[in-house]
């Protein structure tokens, strides 16, 4: 067993702790559909397993039988069953979704075990990403999920501090490198490479993410009663879905209820839980823009002073809890300005962790763009009606995450722990 390898079978057991600590509720909730944007937890459970089951026992071969007999196996194809019908299917009950998931783990071990320096650990490694982006799907059907709270308020955090929020910093002009190599990055996921050269022109970067407070005031402002904010789009659906505010606020905006907890909206901390389209109108109302990937990107890791990409936005060093918000624990994000030692080179501040960030691109390949194995998991989507989210959230595990992580989603959806940052064209 390489170190790479032992490496990966630890982060397997993190990534499963975390799945069985958020699926340790009775039979009844683990089978609640709390929204049919999101499957009921039990389906996750097995889900995870009979994808590792694919992946790695199965090398991606559909045609090799695996654990599951086929007609029980194909309750679990994310891409045959649509969320919204997952729990009128019949699903292995927890206690048999969870020996299930044992048997699958115990033979992948038993594999890792056996891996020399020619095993390539890409695809443990996707796996391990795959299980931890649906620990943070639990997570967004946990927070949806009415009743009384089942995760508690969430770990303490760092405080912020004055003067930052509604401040911008500037990004210099010129090319810089978009994208990773696996040569860099070996776990990067498909749609992250290949790193490749790209022109941006100067611009202005908000130095932190939109607060509550900041996003109470254009609400104040009739924000959500002005039609020239929004995009034709955003007040088609603004008007459809009758939005008013950010998912979770109470209708006067005084509180908010977060994992079943009510609590008063601290003003300090970046907004969360808006749209694609609400941030589009919140920058149109603030005279700013949203920032493309790319911009998001340079931002976050170009050093302007080396002419280099930085591998973290404050330098080489793994995310620790001094340096960014992320691992789930917190249940919220970090109020703006907690993390100044995790400020990128050009200075901006909480790009990694706290919300994922919308930004105006569409999901695209870069050009060269190769599928992994798991070829499904990007391609199916280019050119679709998603927009990118950058910079993972509080929610989002750190060892999956990378600067070039890319996230999409529909322009509506706000289940995601998704904020965002402005930005402004420099002449
Ligand atoms: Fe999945």
């Amino acid at each position: 067993m390489t170190a790479v390898h032992e490496q990966l079978a630890r982060d397997l057991e993190t990534a499963r702790q975390r799945t069985l600590l958020l699926t340790d509720h009775d039979e009844p909730e683990l089978l609640r559909q709390h929204t049919p944007l999101l499957s009921p937890l039990v389906w996750d459970l097995a889900h995870v397993a009979q994808q590792e089951d694919l992946w790695l026992l199965r090398d991606g071969d559909t045609r090799r039988p695996g654990l599951l007999p086929p007609a029980v196996e194909a309750l679990y194809d994310a891409f045959a069953q649509p969320r919204a019908v997952r729990a009128r299917l019949p699903l292995l009950p927890p206690v048999e979704a969870r020996a299930f998931g044992r048997e699958v783990r115990g033979r992948v071990l038993d594999r890792l075990e056996r891996a020399g320096p020619d095993d390539d650990p890409f695809d443990v490694a996707m796996v391990v990403s795959h299980e931890q982006q649906h620990d943070e799907t639990m997570l967004q059907a946990l927070a949806i999920r009415t009743g009384p709270p089942l995760l508690g308020e969430g770990t303490p955090l760092p405080p912020g501090r004055t003067g930052v929020a509604g401040t911008s910093v500037l990004v210099p002009g010129g090319p810089f490198v978009l994208g990773v190599d696996a040569a860099d990055e070996p776990f990067s996921l498909d749609n992250e490479r290949p790193a490749h050269v790209v022109d941006v022109p100067a611009f202005r970067i908000g130095r932190v993410p939109v607060t509550n407070g900041e996003y109470a005031a254009f609400v104040a402002d009739g924000g959500y009663d002005t039609r020239r904010w929004w995009s034709a789009r955003g007040w088609a659906h603004r008007q459809e879905a009758d939005l008013e505010r950010p998912q979770y606020w109470s209708p006067t905006g005084a509180v908010r209820t977060r994992f079943g907890v009510l609590e008063e909206i601290p003003p300090d901390e970046p907004v969360q839980h808006v749209s694609f389209f609400e941030a589009e109108a919140y920058a149109a109302w603030a005279g700013a823009r949203l920032p493309t990937e790319a911009e998001w990107e340079k931002a976050a890791v170009w050093d302007p002073a080396t002419g280099r990409r930085r591998r973290w936005p404050w330098g080489d060093a793994a995310p620790t809890p001094a340096l960014a918000n992320l691992g789930g624990s917190a249940l919220r994000p970090a109020p703006v300005g907690a993390y100044p030692g995790g400020a990128s080179a050009v200075g901006a501040e909480q790009m990694v962790g706290d919300v994922w960030e919308w930004t105006s691109s569409g999901f695209e390949a870069w050009p060269g763009f190769t599928p992994m194995l798991y070829a499904d998991y990007s391609a199916p989507f280019f050119g679709g009606d998603h927009r990118v989210l950058r910079g993972g959230a509080w929610s989002v595990e750190p060892s999956i995450l990378r600067p070039s992580f890319r996230n999409w989603d529909h322009p509506i959806r706000r289940q995601v722990f998704s904020g965002f940052r402005l930005a402004w064209s420099v002449d």
